[in-house]
């Protein structure tokens, strides 16, 4: 434990997002479309100490909700996250994430050549080789993305 604790106010209402990977807390916002100028009121602790071993981040929002989807992309960038969901300061919801073993739809493949890149139908599909370090393969091409190039594309950056 170290000396000092960085103490943030449970929220009313809203969503929290716990035990991302440390540093990892504003991709999630950028997942979620979250710039700061939406006028909710957030909180982002990063690199606190981690119940667990080792650090996290936090990211509380009031009055948002996480959706299905929304949750799907996170579950890429931070797969060990929980996704709480607070009403009158109660969690009344407990997500625990994980990384699904196909990922549909939300991936490029970065093979120009790839079907899913030139059939306006095709939905890209990505098989989990390996989850740390993280590896998925591309079931039409076999092409494979790492981290760096999830991280990437999720971020946009
Ligand atoms: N939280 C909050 N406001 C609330 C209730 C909870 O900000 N009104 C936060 C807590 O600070 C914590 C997270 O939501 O970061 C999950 O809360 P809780 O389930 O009570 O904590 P733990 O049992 O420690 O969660 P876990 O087992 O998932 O680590
Ligand atoms: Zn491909």
């Amino acid at each position: 434990m170290s000396s000092a604790t960085l103490t943030v106010s449970k929220i009313r209402n809203g969503t929290v997002i716990d035990h991302i990977p440390a540093g990892r807390s504003l991709a999630v916002l950028k997942v979620l479309g979250i710039t700061g100028y939406e006028g909710l009121r957030i909180a982002i602790l990063m690199n606190v100490e981690s119940k667990k071993l080792g650090r996290k981040d936090i990211v509380k929002i009031e009055d948002r909700v996480v959706d299905e989807r929304e949750a799907s992309v996170i579950s890429l960038i931070a797969p060990e996250a929980t996704i709480n969901i607070v009403r009158d300061f109660n969690v009344v919801e407990k997500r625990n994430l994980r990384l699904p073993e196909i990922i549909k739809g939300l991936l490029k493949c970065p093979n120009p050549l790839c079907v899913t890149n030139n059939d306006p139908e095709a939905l890209s599909e990505f098989v989990k080789v390996s989850e740390k370090p993280l590896r998925l393969r591309c079931v039409y091409c076999d092409t494979y993305l790492n981290e760096a190039d999830v991280l990437r594309q999720v971020v946009g950056q």
